[in-house]
């Protein structure tokens, strides 16, 4: 070790940020929950009010949902221990992709083992030296890890100005005509839960001669036809030329998905990297999300209770005087704009019973630190009460309404 000068590690052995935060009390990551219920977890012998998952129609804990894994279990093992590509592809993979292409009226659907690999199965496969990545400034980080991965292969990546579409014009003006180009969007942005302009982007995409990739992840269970996501929203699923997707919530499962046209889907089956490389989606989580598929399609008054539950914390916090993010969605970020104070908050929340999730640096920027919660169909009003009141009185308290 005494010959090293610049020690990899010092970065590490230097960065003492999650230790000062936890010496201050206000820590709020990585806490384990003991038991869950959906809405109703427990950490430390405490209950907490979950108000920052995603598990938007409560799933995870749905007798159907759970039975169905522990018989794909019985049936297929615990794992595939293999890639979808050489041994790991079973019959429910090849079923799921069926129904999800059918569900979502596309040709075609590829599974991924999580959301995040379906970009980087996408994004560099598709867009390749002298081709063009253009993403929204606040697309979700896995979609800029997936464009960094296309740069290592000397495609370029370009950014616009958050759902612009005055900026994305701006910058499909200064991109060669005859170069290809992709225009990724989240449908549903994470942190604010604001829908993206799809019309005005498709227009765009049309006039440029861009192709459009959509990440519906939060999207799916909550808007479009029977929960279908962005483009049914907007009626524009057939201008949408790849929608993808997780089954981490809707779904209440873990996997990806990605939906397009049969030739553009087995390129991407015979090319991407995170598919062929790694062990396919565990027959399990497979087999949950077949059966959330089916609750999904027969019960849409759980869609109708999830939007009426966010309205209705929506409308309280609003009434009480918190700054929120732009959102009719299953999100409702409320802005606190100081990383202390949002800490503060979090932890004030998270002793009064109330489980949300902080963002602050690097996840937003600075002034823009805020509390995001998000909500289930299966909260109950009682729950969603002391939401909202939790918040009014905490918020009087750190002078923040
Ligand atoms: C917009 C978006 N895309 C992708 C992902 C990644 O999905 P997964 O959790 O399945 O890896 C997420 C999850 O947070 C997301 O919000």
């Amino acid at each position: 070790m005494s010959t090293i000068r610049k020690d990899l590690f010092k970065k590490c052995y230097d960065f003492t940020l999650a230790d000062e935060v936890k010496a201050l009390g206000v820590y709020p990551f990585f806490h384990p929950i003991e038991e869950t219920e959906g809405p109703v977890v427990s950490f430390g012998g405490r209950k907490l009010i979950m108000a920052g998952s995603n598990n938007y129609l409560g799933l995870t804990s749905d007798e159907r949902v759970k039975a169905a894994s522990i018989n794909a279990i019985k049936k297929y093992g615990t794992s595939c221990s293999g890639s979808r590509y050489m041994t790991g592809t079973v019959n429910l993979h090849l079923e799921l992709e069926e129904r999800l292409a059918d569900f979502f009226e596309k040709e075609r659907c590829l599974l991924f083992s999580t959301g995040y690999q379906t970009g980087q199965g996408v994004i560099p496969t598709l867009v390749q030296r002298g081709e063009y990545v253009i993403c929204d400034k606040d697309n979700h980080a896995s979609l800029v890890a997936a464009s960094i991965m296309a740069v290592g292969q000397s495609a370029k990546f370009v950014r616009y100005a958050h759902n612009s579409m005055e900026d994305l014009e701006r910058v499909l003006k200064t991109i060669p005509a005859d170069a290809g180009k992709l225009v990724v969007a989240d449908g549903v942005f994470s942190v604010s839960g604001e829908i993206v302009d799809l019309p005005r982007l498709v227009e765009l995409a049309d006039e440029y001669g861009a192709r459009i990739l959509l990440d519906d992840a939060h999207a799916v269970g909550v808007i479009g036809r029977g929960g279908r996501g962005t483009p049914s929203e907007f009626n524009l699923v057939g201008d949408v030329d790849l929608i993808m997707g997780t089954f981490s919530k809707t779904f209440g499962s873990l996997g990806g998905y990605v939906v397009g046209e049969h030739d553009v889907i087995d390129y991407i089956k015979h090319n991407a990297s995170s598919l062929i490389f790694s062990a396919s989606p565990t027959p399990a989580s497979v087999a949950a999300v077949l059966a959330s598929l089916e609750i999904l399609k027969k019960e849409p008054e759980l869609i109708e209770q999830l939007i009426l539950n966010t309205d209705y914390v929506r409308e309280g916090l609003a009434a009480a005087g918190f700054r929120l993010m732009p959102s009719r969605t299953a999100i409702v970020s409320v802005i606190i704009g100081d990383q202390m104070k949002t800490l503060e908050f979090w932890k004030k929340l998270f002793d009064a019973g109330v489980y949300v999730n902080a963002f602050i640096r690097p996840g937003v920027m600075p002034g823009h630190e805020a509390l995001r919660t998000s909500f289930m169909a299966t909260h109950e009003k009682e729950h969603l009460d002391t939401v909202i009141s939790e918040f009014t009185t905490i918020g009087r308290e750190l002078g923040v309404v």
